[in-house]
């Protein structure tokens, strides 16, 4: 097993990408926080078992944060790994845009990610080693129309791995991944959207080269591998977990 022994918080843990890695580090040995606004993260850490804790925390408000986090350090002595995943996604041009929409989407995918980690990286310095894994997107480096906020979230995400890494080298590391379309309810939604969801997913699957669409498992076992001991070397990093999305010049064939 990869983390026994190790305690990970994951923010968003209760479903989706984080619900995903939730079951994968406690697969791998390790003792897992949920910080989730839904209350299936609870109905996860029962099924997960002794080692699980669901603490119901809005990670985008500083005082949440500061007490889960804290119940967290208390229950398991101390922390190692944060994941920071809750993020939501919105749909509009900067003209679109309300301000509460920006604030909602930079509060949600960003200040939580800043939050979470100015309260957990303490406990880890206090342990002499940590990493700290933001889930930013593909949206980092390339991007589609109508997710000014989002997009502009995800690419300060990279900003604040690498801060985080320079900041607290050599003994805490911090990486971030950058999905391309992940099979997660968040997707699910956004297809609801349309008209038509089954032909926007065939043209998600189509953008891929791999064909196909990726599986929440597939990022969270990434993020084991990354929350190891074997990847000690990578630190300050964005890892694309893309299945080859936007390799290829916009318009050109491929056969
Ligand atoms: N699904 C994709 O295609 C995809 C691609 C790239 C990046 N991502 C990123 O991966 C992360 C997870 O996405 P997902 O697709 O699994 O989403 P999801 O909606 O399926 O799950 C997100 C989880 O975050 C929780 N959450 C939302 N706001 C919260 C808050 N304020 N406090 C605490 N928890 C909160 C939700 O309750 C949910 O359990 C997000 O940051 C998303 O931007 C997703």
């Amino acid at each position: 097993m990869l983390l026994t022994g190790k305690n990970a918080v994951i923010t968003g843990g209760a479903k989706g990408i984080g619900g995903a890695c939730s079951r994968v580090l406690h697969r791998e040995g390790a003792n897992v926080v949920i910080l989730d606004i839904d209350p299936k993260g609870r109905q996860l850490a029962e099924e997960l078992g002794p080692r699980a804790l669901f603490l119901p925390c809005d990670v985008s408000r500083e005082a949440e944060v500061r007490e889960a986090m804290g119940k967290a350090i208390q229950t398991f002595g101390g922390l190692d790994v944060l994941i920071n995943n809750a993020g939501i996604q919105r749909y509009s041009t900067v003209t679109e845009t309300t301000e509460e929409e920006w604030d909602l989407v930079m509060n949600v995918n960003l200040k939580s990610a800043f939050l979470c980690s100015k309260h957990a990286i303490p406990s880890m310095q206090a342990r002499g080693k940590g990493i700290v894994i933001n889930i930013s997107s593909v949206q980092a480096f390339i991007t589609q129309n109508n997710v000014a906020p989002y997009t502009t979230s995800k690419t300060a995400m990279l900003g604040l791995t690498r801060s985080i890494a320079v900041d607290y080298a050599p003994h805490i590391r911090s990486v971030a991944i950058c999905p391309g379309t992940v099979d997660t309810p968040l997707l699910r939604d956004a297809l609801q959207l349309s008209p038509d969801p089954e032909a926007v997913f065939q043209e998600c699957v189509d953008m891929h080269l791999a064909k196909r669409v990726g599986a929440p498992e597939e990022v969270a076992e990434l993020a084991a591998f990354l929350a190891s001991d074997k990847a000690t070397f990578i630190t300050g990093q964005a890892i694309r977990i893309d299945g080859g999305l936007g390799l290829m010049v916009a318009g050109s064939k491929r056969d």
